[in-house]
């Protein structure tokens, strides 16, 4: 079966063959781009190169790149847990930057290419993993944006048929930009078992802060596979997890846990990883925006930790399952110490509201108790014990009460009152 660390170099090395200087993941914190908090694609270090504000030939002696980007995203956090959803991964990618040159497959040069080059690397590398690609998607066009017709031709010249090339919309079809602004474009994307783990964009716009569209001087190459998703298709696994990236968390956690309860391995999973490389980037948890997001997944790592019946004190050899996986690629990880300090801290300090709102939460709560009254009681423990509504929907849940409307009504209600009150006392 071929390692996660084969897969990494075989990538590398099929694009620096193809003329790509292969440029090192960038931060998970994005240095100059203030219209994001987080780096969430591959591109986003890239787009000043895209926008010719940079010159690619002078940065990297070429107008291809290829990397391996870290990315966190924190639109699906409330799915973590089930079997797909990550907020951390890492994505493969090739980028382009023009102007154009033959755009010929067979040239291994410096030039920018576009689409038929993207295509047919994508399908020979794919093709060499031994992956068989189920069908691929192209875009559909929509008023100012034309059908893709140039991609469905190069897939049909390499062979497929038509009802293997589908047409998609904006929704699936159109990529970016990330943030308020940026360049973004259409796209074709390769599924296979189903599931698509290649997206191939073609940056031929620039959209505004208002939404407005204008040509890119140089049409560009960006593309992504996410890691997890291709090692899942070629370690022929069940879900993601079972993988090798996550093995030896995963070994650890088997044997140390007391209540099986997937959903939360999973999300002890993700969100251990995704907390050590917020934290190797700089990070501290805090109550401000990205210093928040590390705040809410470590809290609900020490929930889900808690309700596994997994120690705080073996969180030291969780977190070093993570570090020494990945340290080969990621040299930030080097300062285990620091790493761990912070997010046991945090769990420490974190341990201590959990542990008196769930004896609170035991002395309060009746079966009995009807929706309006759970929210009454979570919002006293929300005020009186600083518990997040989020964690203490997961006690409820442990309890095996739902968190419904009428609840969520009451919390509300409450909540606001709260705020005129606060506001009514500081004017
Ligand atoms: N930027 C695109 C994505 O994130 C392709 O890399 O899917």
């Amino acid at each position: 079966m071929i390692s996660s660390e084969e897969v990494r170099k075989l990538f590398l090395s099929f694009f620096q063959t193809r003329g790509h200087k292969i440029i090192p993941s960038s931060s998970l914190i994005p240095y100059d781009d203030p219209s994001v908090l987080l780096t969430t694609a591959g591109m986003q270090q890239f787009k000043k190169y895209f926008t010719r504000q940079k010159d690619p030939m002078v940065d990297f002696g070429s107008q291809r790149v290829a990397s391996i980007q870290k990315c966190f995203r924190t639109t699906d956090i409330d799915e973590i847990g089930d079997p797909t959803h990550l907020t951390f991964f890492e994505m493969l990618g090739n980028f382009s930057f023009g102007p154009i040159g033959k755009d010929d497959p067979k040239e291994f040069g410096k030039d920018g290419y576009f689409k038929k080059s993207a295509i047919y690397w994508a399908y020979e590398f794919i093709s060499q993993l031994g992956l068989k690609i189920d069908y691929v998607t192209i875009f559909e066009g929509e008023k100012n944006i034309p059908l893709d017709n140039e991609s469905y031709r190069i897939w049909e010249e390499i062979g497929f048929s038509s009802e293997k090339i589908k047409r998609r919309g904006r929704e699936d079809n159109f990529w970016g930009p990330t943030g308020e602004e940026g360049p973004c474009g259409p796209t074709t994307e390769i599924y296979v078992n189903d599931v698509e783990i290649w997206n191939l964009v073609f940056n031929e716009y620039y959209q505004d802060r208002d939404g407005n569209l204008s040509k890119l001087e140089f049409s560009g190459v960006d593309t992504g596979m996410g890691f997890e998703r291709l090692m899942k298709s070629l370690q022929n696994t069940e879900t993601i997890f079972e993988t090798d990236l996550f093995q030896p968390t995963r070994t650890i956690l088997e044997n140390s846990i007391k209540n099986y309860d997937i959903r939360r391995q999973r999300i002890v999973m993700d969100h251990l990883r995704g907390s050590v490389f917020l934290v190797a980037d700089g990070l501290y948890p805090s109550n401000l925006e990205r210093g928040y997001i590390l705040r809410r997944i470590l809290r609900r790592l020490t929930v889900n930790m808690y309700f596994l019946g997994i120690r705080v004190d073996s969180l030291e050899n969780l977190l070093k399952s993570v570090v020494e996986k990945y340290l080969p690629f990621y040299s930030e990880l080097k300062n285990f110490v620091k790493i761990k300090e912070v997010i046991l801290n945090e769990i420490n300090n974190f341990e201590r509201v959990l542990n008196s709102s769930i004896k609170e939460f035991n002395k309060k709560f009746r079966e009995s108790d009807s929706s309006e009254t759970i929210g009454e009681k979570m919002f006293f423990l929300y005020t009186s014990h600083g518990l997040p509504l989020d964690i203490g929907k997961e006690i409820l849940m442990s309890k095996g009460r739902q968190w419904d409307r009428f609840a969520q009504q009451r919390f509300e209600d409450l909540f606001k009152k709260h705020q005129l009150i606060s506001k009514g006392k500081n004017e």
